[in-house]
This record gives C-alpha cells, sequence and structure tokens, in this order.
C-alpha cells in the first residue's frame, strides 16, 4: 500500500500520511503523491476540498531524516519533491483541511498555516525543530507564523524548537477546534461536506481575498528554500542527521571554530 493514500469521500479528497512504522515521516516519494494528487484535485470538479490526515495515532514526524542525509551528501533528488510540494502549498486553489493526532513535526507543523480549517486532538504535539538539526524554517513559515501566532511565539517555535500543545495551538489561532481522536476525522469530513455544498466560484474567490497575495507567500518559500538547501549541506546539518540515524545526541560542540 502506497505511503500516502489518497481516498474520495463526498467531494473531500483525502490525502493520509501512512507509514506508521517510520511515524509517518515523508520521503521524496511521498512529497510527489502529495504535489500530485493536490494538483489532480484542483482541476477535478468533484473534488471540494483536500484533507490530510495521518495513521496510527500520529500526523507526521516530518521530512525522513534519513533522505535528509542523503540530500546533505549530494542528492538532489529528495530535495526537488520537497520543493515541488512547499512551492504547491500557497498556490492551492481548493480549501486545505487537517485532522491531526498526536505529533506534528517540521512540515506537519508548518503545512498547517496554509490549510483553511484545522482540528487536533487532545494529543496533538506541535514542534518545529529545524535549528536542532541545522536548518531554517520552511514552507513559509518565517513569514506565515509570525503573522498568525506572534512573533514571540513564533520564535519560540521556530527557533527554540519548543513543543506546543493543542491548547496552546488553539490559543495561538492555529486550530478550529479540539476534537477525541476518533471523532477528529468525522468532523474534518464534515467541514469539507459543508464546503463542497457552497457556490464554487464564490468560496475560491472567498479563500483567494482571505489568504492573501499567494505570490508573495512563494516567494518567502523559494527564500527560505534557498537557505535552506545550503544549510542542508553543513556539517551542523550533517551532525545533527547523523546522530538521529545513529540514535545518539548530536554535538555540535566540536563544530565550533572558535
Ligand atoms: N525520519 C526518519 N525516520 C523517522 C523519523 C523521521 N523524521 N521520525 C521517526 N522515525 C523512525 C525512527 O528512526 C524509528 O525507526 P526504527 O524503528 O527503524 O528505529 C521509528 O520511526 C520510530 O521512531 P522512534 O524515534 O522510535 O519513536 P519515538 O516515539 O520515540 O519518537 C519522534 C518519535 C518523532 C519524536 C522521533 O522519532 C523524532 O524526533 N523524529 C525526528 C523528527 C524530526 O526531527 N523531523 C524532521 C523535522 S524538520
Amino acid at each position: 500500500m502506497s505511503d500516502i493514500k489518497v481516498e474520495r469521500n463526498g467531494g473531500v479528497q483525502i490525502l493520509r500520511f501512512n507509514r506508521p512504522e517510520k511515524k509517518n515521516a515523508l520521503t521524496g516519494a511521498m512529497y510527489d503523491a502529495l504535489s500530485d494528487a493536490l494538483e489532480a484535485g484542483d482541476r477535478d470538479r468533484e473534488v471540494a476540498a483536500h484533507a490530510f490526515l495521518g495513521v496510527g495515532g500520529v500526523f507526521t514526524s516530518g521530512n525522513d531524516i534519513g533522505d535528509f542525509l542523503q540530500s546533505s551528501v549530494g542528492d538532489q533528488a529528495v530535495l526537488k519533491a520537497v520543493l515541488r510540494f512547499i512551492r504547491l502549498l500557497p498556490r492551492v486553489e481548493k480549501p486545505m483541511l487537517a485532522g491531526v493526532d498526536g505529533l506534528a513535526v517540521g512540515i506537519g507543523t508548518t503545512l498547517l498555516f496554509h490549510c483553511d480549517m484545522v482540528f487536533a486532538s487532545p494529543a496533538a504535539r506541535f514542534q518545529t525543530p529545524f535549528l536542532d538539526l541545522g536548518l531554517v524554517p520552511e514552507a513559509g513559515s518565517s513569514m506565515l507564523m509570525p503573522a498568525r501566532m506572534g512573533y514571540a511565539r513564533a520564535f519560540e517555535m521556530l527557533v527554540l524548537g519548543a513543543p506546543m500543545d493543542a491548547e496552546s495551538m488553539r490559543a495561538a489561532g492555529l486550530l478550529n477546534a479540539i476534537i477525541d481522536a476518533d471523532k477528529i476525522e468525522a468532523r474534518v469530513l464534515a467541514a469539507g461536506m459543508a464546503l463542497a455544498a457552497k457556490p464554487p466560484a464564490a468560496l475560491a474567490l472567498a479563500r483567494r481575498l482571505m489568504r492573501g497575495d499567494a505570490e508573495a507567500v512563494a516567494q518567502r518559500v523559494d527564500e527560505e528554500a534557498q537557505i535552506f538547501a545550503r544549510q542542508l549541506q553543513s556539517a551542523e546539518a550533517r551532525e545533527a542527521f547523523t546522530a538521529f540515524v545513529e540514535k545518539r545526541a548530536p554535538d555540535f560542540k566540536k563544530l565550533r571554530t572558535s
């Protein structure tokens, strides 16, 4: 079975992260499957909204770190798939929804700032540990997160890497509601079906007005991506990825030059 399961339910296209043995960590093939489905769904009259869901009590643990390690030693294939996906996010035309149970790490959290409605379980944990991996914020998060949740909270998440629970994210304005894990999918689908019943042209126009300048966000995605790609090759990032794969704590001290 594919690591991204694409299903349809009453006008809602479900994109399900489905790699439970690796906490739904995203590989290049998974990013491409997500991009293919978003593009196809946007073109398909039968689809009114996209919905991201996880499996096994996990949303996603973010980018596959083994893949990052490959990128850091020169393999460009995964980076290409990541870039395709994050460049697409601000340009998706139909509403995007998400239901988060458990961990939402890295892109698992930054993706949510492109979504129009987000529901989470009480067990949801949101974390963006880019800096601890020697990396920088991606997917427009350096712009969208301070704008949505305020600089102080965004800095705490994006630079300090502090995890946030569902209640904090609701207070920060990211969540529509906190729902018991076993009811999340039904709630996401109900929201998607309510959108499917709306006049489609007016829905698209209202969403475009509310989301603001998509090209400005896309431009920030590109700026971040250039720095991110450079940092991927850094000794700091390589140490962080290698430490994860070797199941040990990273040792950044040895990289100090002064
Ligand atoms: N990339 C690759 N593999 C990952 C992964 C990731 N992002 N997240 C989890 N896995 C793998 C683990 O290596 C482990 O594989 P193994 O069984 O072959 O050893 C398996 O998934 C289970 O993960 P484990 O770490 O044992 O589970 P946990 O519940 O103790 O911790 C996390 C879960 C998500 C907190 C922890 O795995 C983690 O910190 N992952 C990295 C998250 C991250 O930094 N993502 C990138 C953000 S930019």
